[in-house]
């Protein structure tokens, strides 16, 4: 829904791709005790609806701690909701970890593995044959600027490094749709620009539906067939932008930023939203 209360119609076939119903979800306040003896809740999403079509990508904005990453966890089914469904091609998500691709927003590389390892496990754990996985990463190590690092710890690798390692993980993983929690925010801006086009890529390539979580609206604006603008904690739909097709995008990246569209997403977040 828009801010102005219109309704926006369902654009997938019936079943296909991520469709997320009326989630609304509650975190305990803190101090209401372990056994609930003061209990008290605090709602962080507020009845929450999205669909995102197979080979189409919406981007999710919205100030911070208003509840992005916590719908993400819900979708990977990390956390269960006081209520609402999701799926992706019609098979459940909801308290059911594994059933998407997810990229969290901070790296979870094991210290004890090395990169080329680090970047094949989601992928292994999902049942991928290990050699098949590494040749997969192998192949990409380059386009994510980590050639030569194939044998290092996640110690030895720079901040930006250790989150392409995560999100070439992320990437290798085969489930139905691909969620990305602030993939981009470690990275200098040429490696930044470098993997946004691949992401582009892949999302035409691969046709998984992908939410893309973000604070940086022209990376919103180029990325995304749709933007979702979400309100202050309890996070709620102020605005959706739908965006011309990628190859249009990609035209108006380089002619400059989509100015008007930039506006009504700013509008929508209101002054000092913090994103
Ligand atoms: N495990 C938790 N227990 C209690 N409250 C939590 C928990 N995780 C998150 N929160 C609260 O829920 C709200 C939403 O957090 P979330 O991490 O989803 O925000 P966000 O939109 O991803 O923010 P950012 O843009 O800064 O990453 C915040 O107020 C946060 O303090
Ligand atoms: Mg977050």
């Amino acid at each position: 829904m828009t801010a102005d209360g219109e309704q926006h119609p369902t654009t997938n076939e019936a079943g296909a791709g991520l469709v997320v119903e009326h989630i609304t979800h509650r975190f305990p306040l803190p101090g209401a005790g372990l056994f609930g003896r003061h209990p008290g809740f605090r709602t962080v999403l507020d009845d929450l609806s999205l669909t995102v079509p197979p080979g189409s990508l919406t981007a999710i904005v919205g100030p911070s701690g208003c509840g992005k990453s916590t719908l993400l966890k819900v979708l990977a089914g990390l956390l269960i909701p006081a209520s609402g469904r999701a799926e992706v091609n019609g098979t459940p998500l909801i308290g059911r970890p594994g059933g998407v691709a997810y990229h969290p927003q901070q790296d979870a590389l094991l210290p004890w593995l090395t990169t080329l390892d680090n970047a094949t496990l989601g992928a292994e754990i999902a049942g991928q044959s290990r050699a098949e996985a590494r040749t997969r990463a192998r192949a990409l190590l380059d386009r994510f600027g980590l050639a030569g690092t194939e044998r290092a710890w996640p110690d030895e690798l720079s901040g930006g490094m250790r989150q392409r390692v995560s999100l070439l993980r992320s990437s290798l993983m085969p489930q139905p749709a691909l969620l990305l929690d602030e993939p981009f925010g470690a990275l200098d801006a040429l490696t930044r620009r470098q993997l946004q086009f691949w992401l582009l890529d892949i999302t035409a390539a691969e046709r998984r539906p992908t939410l893309l979580v973000t604070h940086d609206i022209e990376e919103a604006l180029l990325l995304a067939d749709r933007v979702i603008v979400l309100s202050p904690v309890p996070a709620g739909i102020v605005h959706i932008e739908d965006r011309p097709d990628a190859e249009l995008r990609r035209e108006q990246r380089e002619h400059g930023a989509d100015h008007p569209a930039a506006q009504r997403i700013l509008a929508a977040l209101g002054p000092g939203s913090g994103t």
